[in-house]
């Protein structure tokens, strides 16, 4: 027999202790981020088959927790270490998974630690024990409201003051709120069988925290989960009348809002796994769309449109509040990165709007290179468009339109209500 069949597999790792498996995932999504500058989603897409869906599930809202407290945490464990761990330490990590638990997440101490520990097995599990004891000991606790990483405040302090900078911070203190767009705005029946809040027609905001499956008419398709104001660019457009290119429409909000306007929607999106996503959602609700896998660097539609709405990729920093790492992993670099492309999505999708036909560019960020300064640079090379700014009417209370013409969503605004995610919206016309 050949040494080669006769060699011993290596002995498979014995299983972790429950909860185990949840925290070490959490700690690899910070990894992730923090070290890697990967975005979180992806990451938690990328585990999917490799962890119980309630593991995941923790492993989220441990890691998710942790960014948006990121700065007061290792403020804790500074204060608590003789000499600053490096910021890429697993102990520091460790720290940060367990505190956060135990301080924001309501996980008992004892748990908290005795789940972290294992981590660090074969390394500084003393050093961590003994930082988390005399913390937990000290009484050590969190701010009510957390505080932003520098690099962020700092970016938005320029663009929007020191104002919006405490916005922002308090807009990460508690969940957002659940918001549905329903298929059907006269829909009286669903929305009363949900409850809840309706800042607009045809929109209902929820508490954070439902189970969004178990929610009445989920299995109808009598609604869809999205922000208000993710709800307005497509609510620019009104009823449909003719033909409408949704582009970058992946997972499909717009497309959804659209095509139960009346529009005929083509719905066009790079990323196969997205559009699988909005095939779901149009199945569900049973609202019909052509749906096209395409870059749009190349793809080129058979005939103008009478309204183009382009929902452009970005830095994403405008939806802080439910993706945390984007406070951390957005750099000067990446947005002037995504405003070049949206630079050229924006050229190409305008040759494909009809004379007298509409364009809405939006992005969910927060960086004027993503927005004013985009819109400004379009408006000057393509004197055949002019912004269209809806009436203020038409608009949720405390949204005002900028005196330029377009929508400037800021994470203040209605936030006595829950407040909204950050946004630009241009709404334009091609008047020749
Ligand atoms: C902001 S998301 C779109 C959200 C979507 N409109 C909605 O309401 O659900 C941006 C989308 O742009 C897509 N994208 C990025 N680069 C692209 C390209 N070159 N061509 C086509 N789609 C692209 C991404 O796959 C992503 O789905």
């Amino acid at each position: 027999m050949s040494s080669r069949n006769t060699r011993t597999r290596p002995a498979p790792r014995p299983a972790e202790p429950p909860g185990v498996p949840a925290r070490r995932a959490a700690l690899r999504l910070l990894d992730a981020v923090l070290r890697r500058g990967l975005a979180l989603e992806s990451e938690l897409e990328a585990a999917a088959g490799k962890l119980a869906p309630s593991d995941r599930g923790l492993a989220h809202a441990i890691a998710a927790e942790a960014l948006r407290r990121l700065p007061d945490l290792d403020a804790l464990i500074d204060s608590a270490t003789a000499r600053p761990l490096p910021h890429d330490a697993k102990a520091r990590s460790a720290l940060r998974i367990a505190l956060v638990q135990a301080l924001a997440l309501g996980t008992p101490p004892h748990a908290a630690i005795s789940t972290v520990l294992p981590l660090v097995d074969g390394g500084p599990r003393k050093l961590v024990h003994g930082v988390f004891g005399t913390l937990m000991r000290g009484g050590a606790a969190l701010p009510e409201v957390p505080t932003l990483p520098p690099a962020a405040a700092e970016r938005w302090e320029a663009a929007w003051g020191d104002s919006m900078v405490g916005e922002a911070a308090r807009a990460i203190a508690a969940p957002p709120p659940l918001d549905l767009s329903l298929r059907d705005p006269a829909d009286t029946a669903a929305i009363e069988a949900l409850g809840g809040e309706s800042l607009m027609p045809g929109h209902v905001r929820l508490p954070a925290g439902a189970s969004v499956p178990d929610l009445p008419g989920y299995v109808q398709g009598a609604w869809w989960v999205q922000d208000l104001a993710a709800s307005l660019p497509a609510r620019l457009l009104g009823s449909g009348a003719g033909k409408a290119l949704d582009l970058c429409a992946a997972p499909g909000g717009k497309t959804l809002q659209l095509a139960a306007a009346g529009w005929e929607v083509t719905s066009v999106d790079s990323s196969e796994s997205r559009l699988a996503r909005l095939a779901e959602n149009l199945c569900r609700t049973g609202l019909s769309a052509e749906v096209i896998a395409a870059d749009l660097r190349s793809w080129e539609p058979g005939a103008a449109a009478d309204a183009v709405l382009l929902d452009a990729p970005c830095s994403a920093t405008g939806i802080f509040r439910r993706h945390p790492d984007v406070l951390h992993r957005v750099r000067p670099a990446l947005v002037a990165e995504m405003a070049a492309l949206q630079r050229l999505l924006l050229a190409r999708a305008a040759r494909w709007v009809r004379p007298g036909g509409r364009l809405v560019f939006a992005t969910c960020s927060l960086e004027p290179m993503e927005g004013e300064a985009q819109i400004e640079a379009f408006l000057a090379e393509n004197p055949d468009f002019a912004l269209d700014p809806p009436s203020s009417d038409a608009m949720p209370a405390d949204v005002g339109i900028d005196p330029r013409g377009w929508l400037r969503i800021l994470p203040g605004m209605l936030a006595g209500q829950g407040g909204l995610d950050g946004f630009f919206i241009a709404p334009l016309v091609r008047v020749r």
